[in-house]
């Protein structure tokens, strides 16, 4: 792409983002991204800024869509000492914040405080490590990897489940230094959209296997001739449409993860054959490489205070490495749900167990491991 039509890209994008200003908060294109817009609110009091959005909360939402399903959020550094204030921000997206505590997470990623919060931490009681470092840790330009393979953790949070959640508030308490820790996202969006006929045509009808992280079933617990764990009913891998149909813009987008959050003992495609070595695979892997072209990634280099929104419906996401031996990185993350599409219309849901069973029995202690 020349200089020039880089500027014009991103003029019509600003302009794109405008149609969104409102007395409360104006977008702006986000420096480096393809998609996504930066808010700044007219009031830089941030409580009176969150009652000002709650009293007409459709514009931030609107705001999300038109934005192609990220915003960013600086500065917003009270949220820290006040974590109310997340969930304000969250309840903006839909009434059903999730409760952690029943959902399935292990205890210990959970806020002692407020339970709609996940707290991802190197420190305990968390202890959630960041990926490995790509191997090589920089592509042949010197930069950052992002496209798949080279670059492994992509996924959509908590696709394992139907219907999957919508939205996630992802908010830096203690980032990690700057040039490492950094947060990927991948439009889902123009990865489809750029996507030949036939390909589209291949795929429409087809559906993914997501699986919980950590039950033996990713690509690298196969590989390793890990035996799957037994999982009960609520426990179990879900299938999800490849391509996604957006409730509210109607547009079209990939959903897909890899490695650890789809499985790859039934899987990873549905009705195409199974494992590391089947038909499966080979789409997966042509579908993931073409998704997370650098022309499609963000990558946020996170500052003390940064609120990421981005939309599980559109955007696919991934952790990068810091320096956990000496280094902090504490990050809060809630997730609303509750606008699916119609694909999911009077499902129960599948993760909720029966009463009296803990949602987490039997799965593995998460402590120590990799990735967010
Ligand atoms: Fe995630």
């Amino acid at each position: 792409m020349t200089l020039s039509s880089e500027t014009t890209g991103d003029q019509k994008w600003a302009r794109h983002l405008k149609r969104c200003d409102n007395p409360a908060f104006t977008l702006e294109p986000i420096t480096g991204a393809s998609f996504g817009a930066r808010i700044k609110f007219s009031d830089p009091d941030l409580t009176v800024a969150v009652t000002a959005l709650e009293a007409r909360p459709a514009q931030l939402e609107q705001a999300l869509i038109t934005a192609g399903g990220l915003l960013l959020l600086p500065g917003l550094t009270e949220i820290a000492s006040n974590p109310e204030l997340l969930l304000r921000f969250s309840r903006l997206f839909g009434p059903e914040v999730e409760d952690y505590r029943h959902t399935l997470s292990t205890r210990n990623l959970v806020h002692p405080d407020v339970p709609e919060i996940l707290v991802l931490s190197n420190q305990p009681p968390s202890n959630r490590q960041p990926p490995e470092r790509p191997d090589p840790p920089l592509t042949a330009d010197g930069e950052l990897p992002v496209q798949f393979p080279h670059r492994k953790g992509w996924h959509t949070d908590q696709s394992f489940r139907r219907p999957p959640p919508d939205v996630s508030l992802f908010y830096a308490v203690v980032p990690s230094p700057k040039g490492t820790g950094q947060t990927l996202y991948a439009s889902g969006t123009l990865a489809y959209d750029s996507l030949d006929d036939d390909t589209r045509q291949r795929i429409e009808s087809l559906q993914g296997i997501h699986a919980l992280p950590w039950t033996g079933r990713s690509e690298t617990a196969v590989h390793s001739g890990e035996a799957p764990l037994e999982l009960l009913p609520h426990q179990r891998p879900q299938k999800q449409p490849i391509v996604r149909i957006h409730p509210i813009s109607g547009q079209r987008a990939l959903y897909l993860c890899e490695d650890g959050q789809m499985d790859w003992v039934d899987g990873p495609i549905d009705g195409l054959s199974s494992g590391p070595s089947g038909d499966g695979a080979t789409l997966l892997y042509e579908l993931m490489s073409h998704f997370t072209q650098p022309e499609f990634v963000y990558a946020h280099d996170w500052d003390e205070g940064d609120l990421l929104i981005h939309d599980n419906r559109n955007v696919i996401h991934s952790a990068t490495w810091f320096d956990t031996d000496n280094q902090v990185r504490h990050m809060w993350r809630t997730t609303v749900m509750g606008n699916p599409g119609p694909l999911y219309d009077g499902e129960p849901r599948s993760w909720v167990p029966p009463p009296g069973v803990d949602s987490t029995e039997g799965l593995a202690d998460q402590t120590n491991e990799r990735g967010t």
